[in-house]
């Protein structure tokens, strides 16, 4: 039975005893609202003999006009599917225990975090930063598991943790999707029926983009274009944004060499989605 925490003490308690019966500790930072994505992230960390998993829905990280009091929450249906996917601790803490009412610390990433979300998200990363560094802290794992469908999120945490010299192997894992495509995200929750066919020109347009950069096309602006069309064509999405970039660094490339990400966000109904695929830019191509 996987226990639930809710203070700092618990976790360094539980965790320190881990340590002492000889156990790696990994761990899997989430917001809750668990899905299958979460489960692989936990079947993953099963390689260590210790798994935490936060369930924290941190403020700092969502925009004023942000959904952070819609974010789905349910404790109970997260402590079973965790439970089942191998977790031992559930550190599950109230905004107080994780946040001092005079907090003034923050941490900040400032190359990685120029495009993509963290242009349109101001101070999301940093929120985002800060409370990963502050969960790092306190369970001190091994290794962190952060899935790729926020590869962004997955290199700024990974850009911190070796600029700021913490003791842990930060490791992307791949994108749970759906039978028919989809990116597993809290935020399909959101989604009607009518919607959530809407959201499939996501993948589709990903997965178009992704062949014609294999077949050997090298201009950011084709397959930027093949991407906005195959989204709009429906006339249900909104695109926030559609970028090509270094794989490595997060910047633009032109032209496009090396493995690159190409992301995008885009608006379906109310629901924000944000998706990518990695691609490699072979020579020969
Ligand atoms: O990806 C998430 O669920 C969150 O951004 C994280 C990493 C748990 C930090 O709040």
């Amino acid at each position: 039975m996987a226990e639930v925490v809710t203070t700092k003490l618990e976790v360094r308690r539980a965790v320190e005893a881990a340590r002492a019966a000889g156990k790696s500790i990994g761990f899997v930072p989430t917001m809750g609202a668990l899905h299958a994505g979460h489960q692989t992230l936990l079947q993953r960390a099963a390689e260590n003999g210790f798994v935490v998993l936060s369930i924290f829905v941190n403020p700092t990280q969502f925009g004023p006009s942000e959904d952070f009091l819609s974010y789905p929450r349910n404790l109970e249906a997260d402590r079973s599917l965790a439970e089942q996917a191998g977790a031992h601790l559930i550190f599950a803490p109230a905004a107080e225990e994780v946040y001092a009412e005079t907090h003034s610390t923050w941490v900040e990433e400032e190359a990685m975090t120029e495009g993509l979300c963290g242009a349109r998200r101001p101070g999301h990363f940093r929120g985002v930063a800060t409370v990963c560094l502050k969960f790092f802290n306190i369970v001190r794992p091994d290794r962190a598991y952060f899935g790729l469908k926020d590869y962004q999120q997955f290199k700024v945490v990974q850009r911190t943790v070796r600029d700021l010299d913490l003791q842990l192997e930060v490791i992307g894992v791949a994108t749970h999707r759906e039978a028919d495509g989809l990116a597993m995200s809290s935020r399909n929750a959101y989604l009607s029926a009518e919607a959530r066919q809407w959201a499939l020109a996501i993948p589709r347009a990903l997965q178009q983009a992704r062949e014609i950069v294999e077949r050997g096309e090298r201009s950011p602006r084709t397959v930027t274009d093949l991407i906005r069309a195959e989204l709009v064509a429906e006339g249900k999405l909104k695109v926030e944004y559609i970028e090509i970039v270094d794989a490595e660094t997060l910047e633009l490339v032109v032209p496009l060499v090396g493995q690159v990400l190409i992301a995008v966000a885009v608006y379906c109904g109310d629901a924000r989605l944000i998706d990518n695929v990695l691609v490699e830019c072979r020579p020969e191509a």
